[in-house]
């Protein structure tokens, strides 16, 4: 089977992704994931509160004059913990790209586009093929309005663009108005990758203990299906490449999110819940599908079942909506 893809202009030997997990905090986890044949590796984020709290430390040593100015704002200071800020995350990033042959894309958690966006340059240098932006902003403010929201996305997609070479996509979460809007907007001011969607884990609450606790982290592949129409809807409609994320678990969610349109199609959850060799397991049962069905090449049935070009987007949300109810209430879903 050929399932050889392009992401990004970078060439993936399949397009099974691992996203960004605990599965990617060592090398030795970075290796287990490529040996399981994944295309890519997405290494857990860099959160801007980790780079943050570093520039805070670098400037009280500045201040105590311990350090030379020049020497405080290095992306690998010297006099700070070993195990802090972003120079373990830089090093890992280092060695996992040196221990494998598949790109390894680094990836930026943070919410404001402020001077921590800078460390994708930092990542580039390091190895990294290409960054991922982890825009991860709740608006809680109830009197934030939507457009700066939105502008915020596309500001700290500037930055980064303006501080590397290699490409960036941004992870995105379903929670717009428009999220097709935005999408347009960060894919004209440079987005190379746009990855959908991702999940906010809200806390949950105990009836019993009364607290506030975790919510659930894991997805099911029912989850996929609000990023699986989203994938139609953009498929040919952005210059982007197109990242799934969010609820594949078995090969046919794989091939279901490729027959939307998704250049890439990322997985987290199932690889925790089954180990990163489950990635073997979708990659085979990926080219059993096609056997099945007489495909050759990942290319033959990409965006087959992509919203047409020529249609009347809202009219075909509007219409897979309707005959949802409809099935609803001829009963497929049994005597209530
Ligand atoms: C335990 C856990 C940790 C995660 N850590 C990150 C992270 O550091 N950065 C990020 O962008 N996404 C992170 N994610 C989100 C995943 O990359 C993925 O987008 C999301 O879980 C949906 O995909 P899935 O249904 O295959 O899990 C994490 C998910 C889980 C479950």
């Amino acid at each position: 089977m050929e399932l050889a893809t392009n992401y990004m202009g970078l060439e993936l030997r399949n397009p099974l992704v691992a996203s960004a997990s605990p599965l990617s905090h060592t090398v030795d986890g970075v290796r287990r994931l490529a040996d399981a044949g994944v295309g890519a590796v997405v290494l857990h984020s860099l959160f801007e509160e980790q780079v943050r709290e570093e520039a805070e430390r670098n400037a009280r040593l500045a201040d105590a004059g311990t350090e030379s100015f020049a020497e405080s704002l290095s992306y690998f200071p010297s006099e700070v913990e070993e195990d802090a800020g972003p120079r373990p995350y830089l090093s890992l990033l280092q060695r996992a790209a040196a221990a494998v042959q598949i790109p390894v894309i680094a990836s930026l958690n943070g919410f404001t586009p402020e001077g921590w966006t800078d460390y994708a340059r930092a990542m580039q240098d390091a190895g990294a093929a290409a960054i991922e932006l982890n825009i991860y902003y709740l608006p809680g403010d109830p009197s934030t309005a939507g457009r700066d929201v939105e502008q915020r996305y596309v500001d700290v997609l500037e930055r980064v663009k303006q501080a590397v070479t290699v490409p960036v996509a941004v992870k995105l979460g379903p929670y717009f108005s428009s999220t097709g809007e935005i999408a347009l907007r960060l894919d004209e001011a440079g987005a190379d990758g746009l990855v959908l969607f991702n999940r906010f884990l809200a806390p949950d609450i105990d009836a019993e203990t009364l607290a506030v606790v975790p919510g659930l982290a894991l997805s099911r592949p029912v989850d996929a299906l609000l990023p699986r129409t989203w994938m139609a809807l953009l498929h040919g409609r952005v210059r982007a490449s197109l990242a799934a994320t969010t609820g594949v678990e078995g090969p046919a969610d794989v091939a279901k999110y490729l027959l939307a349109g998704a250049d890439v199609v990322m997985t987290a959850s199932a690889l925790l819940r089954h180990g990163p060799e489950h990635a073997t397991v979708l990659l085979d049962g990926l080219s059993a599908w096609m056997a099945r069905k007489g495909f050759k090449a990942a290319g033959e049935f990409r965006g087959m079942l992509s919203v047409p070009p020529e249609a009347d987007e809202a009219a075909y949300q509007r219409a897979g909506y309707v005959n949802a109810l409809r099935a609803a209430n001829a009963g497929v879903y049994g005597p209530w």
